[in-house]
């Protein structure tokens, strides 16, 4: 099997992922080779997944770690618990998904969590005729493109993040599970990834209401700072979804966010979220 790449980007931040199917991904050549892709690239676009069939994308998933059962439980699939659903589709008076239909901002998944979530892997089920798309940006380059003098500001700095002030702005308060689980962590504004050992910056300010040790003043200003340094247009890669395209991030290099779109419109995505390996989740 001849597994190639087609860039998305400028840079090789995004790539198509082209030659693989699921019949394949039990085997071993083509795990190593996919588990090298999503190390080498940040975001990995695979196309016409059958996204009916959830045991494959589970499948799919977990060539890249072990599969963890997200927390906001009143969203999983009945049928496989590995899946979350983000989506804005009612059945009666439930939600069936997380999110709804509003825009979501930068973020990246978990940081609440003190060993947060290595990767994610979103797949469209039931999309909108337009809007609903999802950007992600590259925060290794974004890393590396600091000024030397900002690097050097921010380096050992810790930044609050907290789910309920993602909340807050864009979806709606933790569930108890989540709550008795913790939805507040603190972790280095600049992190280090476990497995490539690359820098990138780990600070959304959707997440993170302030940076430990810093006035009011200076923490929101820096905040503001990185962000605009951190999602600069030549670091982001906006993705307009098809049906069963599946996007994998990692979650430690990239952060995303999401367009709403006509409410009047359906859109269901099925996501799971991805494990770092144990030993190597923390520290950052
Ligand atoms: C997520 C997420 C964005 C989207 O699933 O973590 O941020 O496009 N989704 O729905
Ligand atoms: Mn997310």
């Amino acid at each position: 099997m001849n597994i190639t790449t087609r860039n998305l980007t400028h840079t090789d931040f995004a790539v198509e992922v082209i030659g693989v199917t699921l019949d394949d991904v039990h085997k071993e050549g083509v795990q190593r080779r996919l588990q090298y892709l999503w190390l080498k690239h940040q975001v990995l676009l695979f196309k016409n997944l059958d996204t009916e069939n959830e045991q494959r994308l589970a499948g799919l998933s977990k060539v890249f770690g072990r599969l963890e059962i997200h927390s906001r439980i009143e969203y999983l699939s009945n049928q496989v618990p590995e899946l979350l659903y983000i989506s804005n589709v009612k059945e009666g008076d439930r939600k069936i998904g997380a999110l709804g239909d509003g825009e979501a901002g930068w973020h990246t998944d978990q940081t609440y969590r003190p060993t947060p979530a290595l990767g994610s892997l979103l797949a469209a089920h039931v999309i909108p005729p337009e809007g609903g798309n999802t950007s992600f940006a590259d925060m290794y380059r974004a890393y590396d493109a600091l000024p030397e003098e900002l690097k050097h500001r921010i380096s050992g700095l810790k930044a609050v993040h907290s789910y309920e002030h993602f909340n807050e702005q864009y979806s709606e308060p933790s569930n108890s599970k989540q709550k008795a689980d913790g939805t507040v962590q603190t972790h280095p504004v600049v992190r280090t990834h476990p497995i490539t050992g690359r820098k990138s910056i780990y600070c959304p300010k959707s997440v993170v209401p302030y940076i430990v040790g810093l006035s009011p003043q200076d923490s929101q200003a820096l905040l503001e700072e990185i962000h605009e340094r951190s999602f600069r247009p030549e670091f982001v890669y906006e993705h307009k979804w098809n049906l069963g395209d599946g996007v994998l991030w990692d979650n430690a290099a990239a952060m995303h966010r999401r367009d709403t779109w006509d409410p009047a419109y359906p859109r269901l995505m099925k996501r799971t979220t991805i494990r770092p390996p144990e030993d190597l989740a923390v520290p950052f």
